[in-house]
């Protein structure tokens, strides 16, 4: 039988995941969203392209929770996104609303799947969506650092003049300006970008990776990035329908690790059909120990606000 994967929020994110997802041909997919008419129609227009992308998926859209019964994989885009000026914290009060009633009804129709989260401010989103649905945190992830990741690697790559793939990156902490960018597990094929560039150069790639999703919601003015989120979403939902176990940059509930308790934050997990399947630990120097237990604490503070 065919894996499924349901979306909530049929927006921009949800809706360009659901095209990954239908065109990779690896799941059924169920479009869920609370306004009539756009979760149908845009089932029925990916249903339209199976023919043409050579996928026998089925697509489902709805307003209702009952069609996401049973799936492997829940991912959580709905809420609002940012607005020019607008810090991902500030969406926390209006989405932890939503986040907590989708989560709830989905939770209850789908107990054996892992559930992602991507709506903002992520962190605290799914440190909320791990204690609404009851699941063990392992089967809560969040979606930040493989975008984060992916935006470094975008911007070295530019820097010089080589193609993304051959560029690996490393974003650690919360999806959030306190984010920690990894140089030392950076790299050009392999060569540390450390021992590629000097400090001032570093420092610049860093700047435009922390602001990456604020430079893209001041150019569109009416909402946040999405091609690069699904995509990174998607690379999440791979790894967990195919059992990849994939080691990948996610949100994932430190209980001592990292040296932080009871809160979510973007460390490298293995990533497989049972969600974070190992949490790995990696040797952090005093400055880099120190941005993330800042980053951590940031993200306790916004979870301390949702007074849960
Ligand atoms: P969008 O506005 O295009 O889509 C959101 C969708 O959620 C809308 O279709 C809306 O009708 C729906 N929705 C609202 N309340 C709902 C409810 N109670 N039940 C079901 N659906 C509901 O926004 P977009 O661009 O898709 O972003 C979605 C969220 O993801 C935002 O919070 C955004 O900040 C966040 N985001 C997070 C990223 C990350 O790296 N974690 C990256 C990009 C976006
Ligand atoms: C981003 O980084 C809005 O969190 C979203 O683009």
């Amino acid at each position: 039988m065919r894996k499924k994967v349901s979306i909530i929020g049929a927006g921009n994110v949800g809706a360009s995941l659901a095209q990954l997802v239908v065109q990779s041909g690896l799941a059924d997919v169920v479009l869920q969203d609370i306004v009539e008419g756009v979760p149908q129609g845009k089932a029925l227009d990916l249903s339209q392209a199976c023919p043409l992308w050579g996928s026998s998926v089925t697509v489902t859209g709805t307003n209702d929770f009952s069609p996401t019964a049973n799936s492997d994989v829940i991912v959580i885009t709905a809420g609002f996104p940012r607005k020019p000026g607008m810090l991902r914290e500030q969406l926390l009060a209006a989405n932890a609303e939503v986040v907590s009633g989708v989560t709830k009804k989905s939770a209850e129709l789908s107990p054996k799947a892992v559930i992602i989260v991507v709506t903002n401010p992520m962190d605290a989103m799914t440190y909320l969506s791990y204690k609404v649905s009851g699941f063990d945190h392992s089967r809560v992830i969040g979606m930040g650092g493989v975008l984060d990741s992916a935006r470094f690697r975008t911007f070295v790559a530019w820097e010089f003049n080589v193609a993304p793939k051959d560029v690996e990156a490393l974003v650690l902490g919360g999806h959030g300006v306190a984010m920690v960018p990894m140089p030392r597990y950076t790299t050009v094929k392999g060569v540390p970008l450390t021992e590629l560039l000097p400090k001032d150069k570093i420092d610049a790639l860093i700047h435009r990776t922390r602001e990456g999703g604020a430079e893209i919601v001041s150019l569109l003015k009416t909402g946040s990035a999405f091609y690069a989120p699904a995509a990174a979403t998607f690379e999440m939902v791979k790894a967990i329908l195919l059992d990849e176990k994939r080691i990948l940059p996610c949100s994932a509930y430190l209980n001592g690790q990292y040296g932080v308790k009871d809160v979510y934050n973007g460390v490298p997990v293995i990533l497989g059909c049972n969600g974070v399947e190992k949490i790995i630990e990696l040797k952090l120097n005093k400055e880099e120990m120190d941005e993330f237990v800042k980053s951590a604490q940031s993200v306790r503070a916004t979870i301390d606000e949702l007074k849960i």
